[in-house]
């Protein structure tokens, strides 16, 4: 039992791990460390989502460093801690945060630098725009929008940072070429608005006469932007202002070039979902660039509306994604919420099967437990039943032949001493017994209520002893008893108590009872239980089926004290059980009780007899009623009877026939019923009839003799006399 519970119970975690596993496939964890946090990054970094949605197995991890180089080298190393699969990094500065990546490459983690560039070639792949391109394209610009003539003033972006650097080179060269443009002033700035703002409110307070300004190129819109707040405050006339970035939406570069706040500026792109496909290819092994350029434009009071009306649509696009994607993943969520509940209910189900097979198991293996246990308890009472049985046996055969030769005349002379030793002998036999049931009965805990030995010692015990009269002459008609019994000393014995009052067969097994039940139909059975071929309660139920002996009362006498076994002799069919060892006494009247109360149907057809010629039962007996198959019986018997009533030849033999028995047969069974012979019961019925007759017709009398099958009137009229006590005459005046 608790093997099949631990069976079930795997069952159900393999199924768990089942479950989980088909919902937790292999993720990748991308780490993506941003050196700023600012509308460029918040822009990039959703593209990045956007692109992270076209593959269901990719996680991102984002961190922003707020321009600090140590919250960012931290920030890597703390990304490499949680396991990630490949970083995506924007270093703050060159040379500062080139370790930290240094570090993750070093463990195996894939590279990608994008946008900002680090010292060291610890990197698996590089995206970005060309920064020197688009300082240098910067400084054409500006150069052709002044004429080849003006002053200008440059603001840096962060000191040490790649954009910042390759910005100005480019920027630097182009103006080179124009001797026109003189650059009045390099400031630095950080890529922030505030700095700029008072880096350059710091030179116009300080450079107050220095002279018109004509533009100022902030190397990021943002730069550009904080420098006009210094020149706005300053008052007078303004520069012009470039920058770069050339973002999207409300305060992004495009906007301020189209509302002429900005001049010029440059669209630094930011393409996360590009970077994202690339991640990819990397993590699953496809062919990638390692450096990739990222083409990019410069936007105008000429180019501003268009490239804002674009923008703005794909800012529509991707928002119309990003609901989807929404919508995706609620989908996904409630997906996988059913999946969840169909596993519970899954194993709910599995659950309560193991716990109805459990139970059936359970009750099965109780059930078997019982089974053996009655098994074993039949056994032994099987075999206390054979002891028993053993024992009484023997104990019936010295008990019985004792008592009996108590009564003889032999043992009237005996002397004193002889008396007084024979009856040491009885006495204990009767206490031997009395042992054998009390064994019996404490083995199966049952007090048998219609043979304990208690009554038994009172049956036999108490019989004094005492000296019987002679044994009568047995008379010619006497009843037949049949003996069926396999021991010869128990048949002996039997003879010897029955044979004075009846006459006897004897048999030695079932089958050959049954076939001297049939041959002789005996008035009565005592049959043995336990014998060879064919056991007594066989026997009895196939005495009762048969027709020609159905009649036949049966005693069974048996070792088989308990109830269950009388119970099983009596469903046999038995009309009486009397148990071993036995009082004599007791079964002669059994014997002579089942008798007197067999002849139920005396007056087949109605009549009053004017003598009664069988005895009338004992007073105390009360006749059973007959059952089905006698009932039938005496139907047919009076059918064939009433039917060839006429033929005053018919005879015992022709009526027999008719009924399918043996003259024997059937004269023994309708006197066992009836108490009258077939001759008898056809003289009745022929003189019932011609009765009638007299009575309902004007025949003559010759004529009604013949007419019921009388030979001759005369003899008729004489058995009428003596049947009615007067003449056919007679019957016709009254
Ligand atoms: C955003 C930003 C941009 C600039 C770039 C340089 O964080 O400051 O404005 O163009 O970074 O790396």
């Amino acid at each position: 039992m608790r093997k099949y519970y631990q069976f079930a119970f795997t069952i159900l975690m393999i199924l768990g791990l089942l479950a989980s596993c088909s919902q937790d496939e292999k993720k990748y964890r991308i780490g993506v460390s941003q050196c700023s946090d600012d509308i460029w990054r918040d822009k990039q970094n959703s593209e990045l989502q956007i692109g992270a949605y076209f593959h269901d197995n990719v996680e991102l991890r984002f961190a922003a460093a707020y321009d600090s180089d140590e919250r960012q080298i931290q920030q890597i190393d703390s990304l490499v801690a949680t396991g990630i699969d490949l970083l995506i990094v924007a270093p703050n500065q060159v040379s500062t945060i080139s370790p930290a990546i240094d570090r993750a490459y070093d463990k195996g983690i894939p590279v990608i630098v994008f946008e900002r560039k680090t010292n060291t070639k610890k990197y698996t792949a590089y995206m970005g725009a060309d920064n020197y391109e688009m300082g240098h394209l910067m400084g054409e610009y500006v150069a052709s929008r002044l004429n080849e003539r003006g002053r200008i003033i440059e603001v840096m972006g962060l000191k040490g940072s790649s954009p910042a650097i390759e910005r100005h080179n480019g920027f630097r060269e182009a103006i080179a070429q124009h001797p026109g443009i003189q650059v009045v002033a390099t400031l630095q700035g950080d890529w922030t608005e505030p700095t700029a703002y008072n880096t350059v409110k710091q030179w116009l307070d300080k450079n107050k006469d220095s002279g018109k300004i004509d533009l100022v190129f902030g190397m990021n819109d943002r730069t550009a932007m904080g420098a006009r707040k210094a020149f706005e405050e300053a008052g007078g006339a303004l520069p012009l202002f470039c920058g770069i970035d050339g973002l999207p939406g409300e305060n992004g570069g495009i906007k301020l070039v189209l509302d002429s706040l900005l001049d010029a500026s440059y669209i630094y792109p930011t393409h996360g979902d590009q970077l994202i496909q690339l991640a990819v290819d990397i993590l699953e092994g496809r062919p990638y660039e390692k450096e990739t350029n990222l083409m990019s434009a410069l936007v105008t009071q000429d180019n501003a509306r268009v490239l804002l009306m674009e923008s703005e649509e794909i800012m529509r696009q991707s928002h119309r994604l990003e609901q989807l994607n929404e919508k995706a993943s609620q989908y996904q969520n409630q997906l996988g919420n059913q999946r969840t509940l169909i596993f519970v209910a899954l194993a709910a189900i599995f659950l309560l099967l193991a716990l109805l097979v459990g139970i059936y198991m359970y009750y099965l293996q109780r059930a078997r437990i019982q089974d053996e246990r009655m098994q074993m308890e039949r056994e032994q009472l099987d075999f206390y039943t054979q002891v028993s049985h053993e024992l009484r046996t023997p104990l019936t055969l010295i008990q019985g032949p004792l008592d009996q030769l108590l009564r003889t005349n032999d043992f009237r002379d005996a002397s004193d001493n002889a008396r007084e030793l024979f009856s040491i002998v009885r006495r204990n036999t009767h206490h031997l017994t009395a042992l054998v049931n009390k064994m019996l009965d404490a083995q199966v805990g049952i007090h048998n209520p219609k043979m304990s030995s208690a009554e038994v010692d009172a049956i036999t015990v108490s019989q004094p002893i005492a000296v019987p009269a002679e044994v009568p002459e047995q008379d010619e008609d006497a009843p037949t008893v049949l003996i069926v019994d396999d021991n010869a000393d128990i048949r002996a014995y039997l003879r010897s108590i029955l044979q004075s009052k009846y006459s006897v067969l004897e048999a030695e097994d079932g089958r050959r009872g049954l076939e001297l039940a049939r041959e002789h139909v005996p008035d009565l059975i005592v049959s043995d239980v336990m014998m060879p071929v064919m056991n007594g309660l066989e026997f009895c139920q196939q005495v009762k089926k048969d027709v020609v002996s159905s009649h036949i009362p049966v005693i069974l006498l048996t070792a088989r004290a308990l109830e269950k076994h009388q119970i099983e002799g009596y469903e046999s069919g038995a009309d009486a059980y009397i148990t071993k060892p036995f009082s004599p006494e007791l079964l002669l009247a059994r014997i002579d009780n089942l008798l007197q109360s067999r002849h139920q149907l005396k007056d087949l057809w109605g009549m009053k007899p004017a003598t009664e010629t069988v005895a009338a039962p004992a007073a105390v007996v009360v006749a059973p009623a007959p059952a089905p198959i006698e009932d039938a019986f005496i139907a047919r018997f009076k059918k064939i009877v009433e039917e060839r009533l006429p033929d005053s030849n018919l005879s015992v033999e022709d009526l027999a026939a008719g009924m399918g028995l043996s003259r024997v047969q059937l004269y023994r069974k309708v006197k066992a019923l009836t108490g009258s012979t077939p001759v008898d019961l056809l003289r009745k019925a022929r003189l019932a009839k011609a009765q009638t007759l007299l009575q309902t017709s004007t025949l003559s009398v010759s004529e009604i003799a013949y007419q019921v099958g009388f030979a001759s009137p005369s003899y008729f009229t004489k058995c009428y006399k003596d049947e009615f006590g007067t003449a056919p005459g007679e019957a016709r005046k009254s």
